[in-house]
């Protein structure tokens, strides 16, 4: 052999030790894809992958609007201020607690719109700590004078999904609450909003304001400018309908509307960036749709669902510390069969949507996990927790699922990693026409925050 064979050969050799590993592990990488855009176009409704795909938030005409709600840029820019304004905390208890708390007081953004704490606490409570774990209540209330719910908050990602608000679903006039016209404002009063033929979100948010003691007055208005927005978002309310309950509900739905999560990984790789997930979160998400059978339950853009299932978790009341204003006895822990008193809805809860589960401090209506990996585990042994739920209504699929322990983490990675939008500070306003520091003005929680 000559040494310009020898370089040929040579050459080659590198070439081949190049490119056939890359070869190799594309032809895995999109046998996996492959698979995995399968088995979510079998199980979609419309046999596309775009049944999974979650609108951009900034194209209006994309995003579910609510029954009588179009979506509008006024609407949206009026509800993103509100949500997060003190100044409309103005029927607080006690004077000390005027103005100081806002609707993300229970949906903190940095916890997946969720509280932070176990359970949250807006009018009574004081502090924020870090996203909100740090709130406890004000020794100037009683428990019963307290804003604090007898379940764990949802979360505000892909609610324009919802079509019945509330674990028990209680709120909107559509979809699986037209069956059951009969129970409206029977068991539960404010369920009588229903009357009205909203979606959840917009019934939902009327009575919101009312429970969570927030109101518009002069000086919300006048003072600090709000007058303007509502103008420009509701100008076909007249008098002083455009200032009011159905006005704040219409603005704050719409901006929930946009709480998309789509810079998730995983609706990167639904978009065509396969590179958007490693190959353990494909495998996750083969498992998502597959073997642990999770889509039965989460489906859709926001892997939420309109479908009621026990899986057996405990309640607010079973936490070590116990919980306030709630106990083992309250008819909340009935879920559904709250609303309905129906014994075939007894102990079931809405579907959550899964997205940004990772920022979450507490998981389930009961706050009873605190891991991820607890929660991928809780489903794999498919063992209920709770013994006041009677075994007949806890949900089919759950059931043991024998995944591995290499299954296991693959699921709580695509949970954790593939379904997690790094980016939802784009859908928080800098600041609120008050200047308030917000989601929480009492001096402790300024002090938490740093902005006094
Ligand atoms: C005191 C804490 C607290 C405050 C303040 C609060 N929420 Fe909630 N929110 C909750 C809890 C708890 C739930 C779940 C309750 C249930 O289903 O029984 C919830 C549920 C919701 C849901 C239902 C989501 C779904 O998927 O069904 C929406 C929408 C919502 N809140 C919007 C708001 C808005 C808008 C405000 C401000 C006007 C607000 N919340 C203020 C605690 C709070
Ligand atoms: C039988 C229907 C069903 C199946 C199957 C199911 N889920 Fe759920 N999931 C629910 C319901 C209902 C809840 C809320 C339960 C509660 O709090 O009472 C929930 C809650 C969750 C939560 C907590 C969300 C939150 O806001 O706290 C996560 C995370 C989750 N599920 C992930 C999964 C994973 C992963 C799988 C597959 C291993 C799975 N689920 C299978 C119905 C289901």
């Amino acid at each position: 052999m000559n040494k310009t064979s020898i370089k040929f050969l040579l050459l080659l050799l590198l070439l081949i030790l190049i490119v056939v590993p890359g070869c190799v592990r594309d032809a895995a990488v999109s046998t996996l894809d492959t698979e995995l855009e399968r088995t979510l176009i079998r199980l979609s409704d419309n046999n596309t992958l775009n049944d999974y795909i979650l609108p951009d938030g900034s194209n209006l005409a994309g995003v579910p609007a609510g029954i009588g709600n179009p979506l509008t840029e006024e609407k949206v820019a009026l509800g993103k201020m509100l949500f997060y304004e003190t100044a409309l905390g103005r029927d607080a208890v006690h004077p000390a607690q005027l103005r100081t708390f806002s609707c993300a007081t229970c949906h903190v953004p940095e916890a997946a719109f969720t509280p932070g704490a176990a359970q949250g606490i807006a009018d009574g409570g004081v502090g924020f700590g870090t996203f909100g774990s740090g709130r406890v209540m004000d020794s100037h209330y009683t428990e019963d004078e307290i804003d604090a719910q007898g379940a764990r908050a949802l979360s505000m990602l892909g609610v324009a999904y919802v079509t019945n608000s509330m674990w028990a679903g209680r709120f909107g006039s559509r979809g699986i609450n037209a069956e059951v016209e009969e129970v409206w404002g029977v068991h539960n009063p404010a369920t009588e909003l229903n009357d009205l033929g909203l979606d959840g979100l917009e019934t939902q948010n009327i009575q919101s304001t009312i429970d969570h003691r927030m109101s518009t007055d002069a000086y919300l208005l006048d003072t600090l400018g709000y007058r303007r927005m509502f103008n420009r978002a509701f100008p076909e309310f007249e008098g002083e309908a455009r200032y009011g309950r159905i006005a704040m509900s219409f603005a704050l739905s719409a901006y929930i509307r946009t709480l998309l999560p789509n810079e998730a990984p995983w609706q990167q790789w639904l978009r065509g960036n396969k590179e958007a997930l490693t190959e353990s979160q494909k495998n996750g998400a083969k498992l998502f749709f597959g073997k642990a059978g999770c889509y039965r339950c989460h489906n859709g853009p926001a892997l939420n669902g309109s479908s009621f299932h026990s899986v057996g978790v405990n309640d607010l009341a079973d936490l070590p510390g116990g919980a306030l204003k709630t106990s083992i006895n309250d008819t909340r822990n009935l879920g559904r069969g709250d609303f309905t008193r129906y014994a075939g809805d007894m102990f079931k809860f809405k579907v959550p949507q899964v997205y940004n589960t990772k920022d979450m401090p507490f998981y389930f209506h009961g706050s009873s996990k605190t891991d991820l990996r607890e929660v991928v585990e809780y489903f794999n042994a498919g063992i209920p927790e709770n013994d006041r739920v009677p075994a007949a209504n806890i949900s089919d699929f759950f059931h043991p699922l024998n995944l591995t322990d290499t299954e296991v983490n693959e699921l709580t990675e695509f949970l954790a990693e593939g379904l997690y939008d790094a980016n939802l500070s784009r859908y928080v306003p800098e600041s609120v026409l008050s200047g308030n520091c917000f989601p929480n003005n009492d001096p402790q929680s300024q002090a938490d925050m740093g902005c006094e």
